[in-house]
């Protein structure tokens, strides 16, 4: 009988989620190191990368942290290669890391559009160009691979006051679709995959909710919460282990077969 318990298995590989300080990322970082790889934590905040370093090998996994700018195509180059140094071959990459800003349209500045596209659209494409490049034949990894990039819901539906967070998280949609459909088509045995989730249990999900009492769409955070709380048909917001495991999925050989798909992770958000 086939061992399907295996096929969620990462022993072996070499992993680099981005953003994974904290937060959605750093759920990513533990679980993909409980499912066997090594990981390689990258973000531009040093003292909670270490910190998601040291829970993890307290643990019994292995990861380590890199100081890294997503919207920096060196930094890229650089954390790439001391992934494949410190682990070997790349084979799992998430675009993870992401900001929020809110406004609305008429009142959104340019600088603040610019910034939103800079890190989750540009940081997103610098990691696709150069994972890519290392994992497929002939690149510096060269065994293919699963990259995962972070969309939102917002990148599926719109609301109001976030306009360049729905702008880049579209993007990265389809981002994600024009890539994996290269990668397969040019048989570098890389799949790409994205996921949506909706409002996640973290500092950004926080903010989100917070936005709207600033931008006085509602009188206070607990009015806003209970909208919001309501708008999900399972009542509640997710937590960063709800999307973690999507990811060890998309990441893992179970996951195989899967390439340009778009992951919902909404507790019925959009389907409602
Ligand atoms: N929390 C939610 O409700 C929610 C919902 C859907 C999607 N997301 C997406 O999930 C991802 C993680 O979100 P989170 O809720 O954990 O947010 P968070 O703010 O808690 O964590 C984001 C991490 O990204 C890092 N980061 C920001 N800019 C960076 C840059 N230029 N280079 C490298 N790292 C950078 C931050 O330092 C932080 O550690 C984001 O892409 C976000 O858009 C979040």
């Amino acid at each position: 009988m086939t061992d399907y318990s295996k096929a969620f298995r990462l022993d072996g590989k070499t992993a680099l989620v981005s953003g994974a300080a904290r937060g959605i990322g750093g759920a990513i970082a533990e679980a993909l190191a409980q499912a066997g790889a090594s990981v390689l934590i990258t973000d531009v905040l040093e003292r909670p990368g270490q910190e998601t370093v040291e829970r993890i090998r307290r643990a019994g996994g292995e990861a380590a942290f890199c100081k890294h700018d997503v919207t920096d195509e060196a930094q890229w180059q650089t954390a790439i290669a001391r992934a494949e140094k410190e682990f070997g071959p790349l084979e799992i990459l998430v675009n993870n890391a992401g900001i929020e800003t809110a406004a609305l349209l008429s009142q959104c500045t340019l600088e603040d559009f610019r910034r939103v596209i800079d890190v989750n659209v540009v940081g997103v494409f610098l990691g696709l160009k150069h994972a890519v490049r290392a994992m497929s034949p002939g690149g510096s990894s060269g065994r293919g691979g699963s990259i995962v990039n972070m969309s939102s819901v917002a990148g599926l539906i719109g609301t109001t006051g976030h306009i360049s967070y729905h702008a880049s998280k579209g993007a990265v949609r389809l981002l994600s679709k024009a890539a994996a459909v290269e990668c397969a088509q040019l048989q570098t045995g890389i799949r790409v995959n994205s996921v949506h989730p909706a409002i996640v249990g973290t500092e950004m999900g926080e903010n989100f909710v917070r936005h709207f009492v600033d931008l006085k769409l509602a009188p206070d955070y607990a009015t806003a919460e209970a909208a919001f709380k309501a708008a999900h048909p399972m009542g509640h917001f997710g937590e960063p282990a709800d999307v973690a495991n999507a990811v060890v999925y998309l990441a893992s050989p179970a996951a195989k077969w899967v390439t340009g798909t778009e992951l919902v992770l909404d507790g019925g958000y959009t389907a409602a």
